[in-house]
């Protein structure tokens, strides 16, 4: 039998989980680490850290006997590392949810917010790499000059694994630097911001083998020989495959630290919407991405600063015991600004309709709520068709939660058996290119499975229908409020 990794470089921690061919998952191992908040709007971390953590879960697998043929990295998207011409870190990796390049995404839209979009297929964010490179350039023109590699997160891991500078289209559609019609950089968005394309990586399928394993890490890590690692994906394009998403129609729900509602596209339909065009890791297919910033960063902050002594079970029993619509209370997880459908970095976290009466529960309860009815509004912006839905990640698994999500939606969800989404993802990459599947579509008919169904509550459908507009009123009626609020 042989042996696949799929290793996540996540927000929170890095997770490799060893599959056998048949995608079984053999033994998995996550290892955290920190991030710097070092001012409000700032999220970094030491790319590093990553590096020690992969190293980490690899070797307890290994350890555990398992002979690994091939890995595929999947990563938190958006994130700027650099190194100097000495391959030494310049600085922390400015993350996907830092806002902090606000006015950089400002002067990009101003001066080359067409380029980017016709290149690119999405107006300028400060979440994505292109804003934050340019932050670096205005703020720390010191450390810009010294740049002489330009990667995201999981390809720092794979450099550091490989030497191999290399990304995948999946990811680096998420950099803002990539013409993903020509599936190649956009000169006239380099040349903007002044760098070249030897500083950035080579564009890959995510199938393909990128390279293998340095000899003294083979010995370190007690990996074999020719263990090669594949192009991989970003962490929804991993998360989707590992969903069994590849289809139009096929829609990836992850409820992890943001929230995401992923769809591929028929060709064509690549045109601006309200929500994100990326790469899917299928050659030559697109998909759009609605995204919210504050899903299970929402519940994590609430755990450890609102509610504090409590674990998330009992977190979720709490909010079992408040009736739908919380009692009046609505929740918007903004904490990070928001994404899609409404690009608002100046958005912030709120609660409104408090009263005396209100209980823990019914905040609780809330946070679910908003975070549901923020996913439908990107839901609504979906091409029309008949939806398949299959939720993921940490927060699928609260059954509360997921019954929430089914009824503000007003479609079925569907759990697959294997929950261990982007690392599945990316070891069926690893599967394919050693063709134990002839294809990726192929290896997901075979694999994937459906666990359990959760279906609308009708009574509950009915509330959350008079619940979501006002939800959305509360965000038009702040939206002026929420920017004013930023410049004081
Ligand atoms: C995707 C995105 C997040 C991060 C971290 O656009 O920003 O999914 O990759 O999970």
């Amino acid at each position: 039998m042989k042996y696949y990794l799929g290793i996540d470089i996540g927000t929170s921690g890095t997770k490799a989980v060893c599959f056998d061919e048949q995608g079984k998952a053999c033994c998995s191992k996550t290892e955290e680490y920190e991030m710097f908040v070092l001012k409000p709007g700032y999220a970094e971390e030491n790319p590093f850290d990553w590096f020690t953590a992969t190293k980490k879960v690899i070797s307890y697998i290994t350890n555990q006997g398992y002979e690994i043929s091939g890995i595929g990295l999947s990563g938190q998207m958006h994130g700027l590392v650099l190194l100097d011409d000495k391959d030494q870190i310049l600085r922390n990796s400015i993350i996907w949810c830092d806002n902090r390049a606000i006015l950089e995404a400002e002067e990009l839209k101003k001066n080359i917010g067409n380029l980017v979009l016709q290149y690119t297929g999405n107006e300028v964010v400060p979440s994505f790499t292109l804003a934050k490179l340019l932050w670096v350039k205005n703020n720390e023109p010191e450390i810009f000059q010294k740049i002489h590699k330009i990667m995201l997160p999981k390809d720092y891991v794979r450099y550091m694994l490989t030497h191999s500078f290399t990304t995948e289209y999946s990811d680096a559609s998420g950099m803002q630097m990539v013409d993903i019609f020509q599936k190649k950089y956009a000169k006239p968005i380099l040349d903007y911001l002044e760098i070249k394309e030897e500083q950035l990586p080579i564009l890959k399928e995510s199938y393909e083998i990128s390279g293998y394993v340095c000899k003294d890490l083979v010995r370190e890590l007690n990996l074999k020989e020719h263990c090669f690692v594949v192009g991989g994906a970003g962490d929804q394009a991993a998360a989707a495959l590992g969903n069994g998403i590849v289809e139009f129609g096929d829609v990836s729900l992850v409820l992890g630290s943001s929230g995401v509602v992923f769809s591929p596209i028929l060709k064509g339909q690549a045109k601006q919407t309200n929500l994100q065009i990326f790469m899917h890791a299928i050659p030559d297919t697109y998909h759009v991405m609605g995204v919210t910033n504050g899903c299970g960063l929402s519940y994590k902050w609430v755990k450890e600063e609102v509610i504090q002594d409590k674990s998330y079970l009992e977190l979720n029993e709490f909010a079992c015991q408040s009736p739908p619509l919380s009692n009046g209370v609505f929740y918007l997880p903004y904490l990070n600004g928001e994404r899609t459908p409404h690009m608002d970095p100046y958005a912030t976290g709120t609660w409104i309709g408090i009263r005396q009466n209100t209980t823990q529960k019914d905040l609780i309860r809330s946070v679910l709520e908003g975070v549901a009815y923020s996913l439908k509004d990107c839901f609504t912006c979906l091409p029309k068709t008949e939806y398949h839905i299959h939720i993921t990640g940490g927060g699928a698994k609260g059954d509360l939660w997921r019954e929430i999500i089914a009824s503000v939606l007003n479609c079925p969800v569907t759990r697959i058996q294997q929950d261990e989404g982007g690392a599945l993802g990316v070891a069926i990459l690893a599967m394919v290119a050693d063709q134990v599947y002839p294809s990726i579509k192929d290896a997901i008919a075979h694999i994937i499975r459906p666990l359990d169904v959760v279906k609308p509550n009708l009574t509950w459908v009915d509330l959350y229908k008079k619940g979501h507009p006002l939800y959305q009123n509360i965000y038009q009626s702040l939206k002026e409020f929420y920017k004013k609020a930023f410049k004081i």
